[in-house]
């Protein structure tokens, strides 16, 4: 499973340490469908039911999936672990 989500931002986005909770657990969005980017804002429960192999194409708001194709670059499998009988 992959996706394409729309991003426009062209450099970082700064975060300033005294405006988090320190008591707090930060979550980073790592799936790019957040609404609060980079924060996670729990959007990746959308991902849930994308399936390996095939690449997911969001609209331009990142909340629909508008067009599914073949994923033509998968994620490698990881390589098997050494055969220590070999
Ligand atoms: S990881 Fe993206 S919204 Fe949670």
């Amino acid at each position: 499973m992959a996706r394409l989500v729309r991003r426009e931002h062209s450099g970082p986005i700064k975060i300033d340490p005294k405006t988090l909770d320190p008591e707090k657990l930060i979550s980073i969005c790592a799936c790019g469908l957040s609404k609060n980017f980079p924060f996670c804002d729990g959007a990746h429960k959308g991902c849930r039911s994308e399936q390996p192999g095939t690449l997911y194409v969001y609209d331009a708001q990142n909340q629909q999936v508008v067009e599914t194709r073949p994923d033509q670059f998968p994620t490698a499998t990881p390589p098997e672990p050494p055969n220590p009988q070999a």
